[in-house]
C-alpha cells in the first residue's frame, strides 16, 4: 500500500503552501493508518472529515493565492482540484 510520506521532491517552494501541503499528507496518512489498523467506521469518518475539511480549506486559499497573482494555469489548477472535490447533489 502506497504510504502517504512528505519529501523534498513535493515542495513548491511556498513556505505556507508547503505547510498546509505537508499538513494534507499526514493527514492522509493518519487514515490510511487508520484504515490499515482496521479502526471502527466512525474512527475512519473522522479521519476522512478532516481531511477533506483542510484539502477544501486549502484549496479555496491556494485559488486565491492563484488568482492574486495572475498564475497563468490557473484554470486547470483549479480544474485539478475540482476533480478532487466530492460532488455535491443538487
Ligand atoms: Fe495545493
Amino acid at each position: 500500500m502506497r504510504h502517504f510520506g512528505w519529501s523534498e521532491g513535493n515542495e513548491v517552494y511556498l513556505p505556507l503552501i508547503d505547510a498546509e501541503h505537508r499538513a494534507l499528507f499526514e493527514l492522509a496518512d493518519s487514515l490510511q493508518n487508520a484504515v490499515s489498523a482496521g479502526a471502527r467506521a466512525t474512527e475512519v469518518r473522522e479521519h476522512l472529515h478532516r481531511l477533506t475539511a483542510q484539502a477544501e480549506e486549502h484549496f479555496t486559499h491556494e485559488e486565491w493565492l492563484m488568482q492574486s497573482a495572475g498564475y497563468p494555469s490557473y484554470g486547470w489548477h483549479k480544474h485539478q482540484h475540482d476533480t478532487a472535490r466530492p460532488s455535491k447533489a443538487s
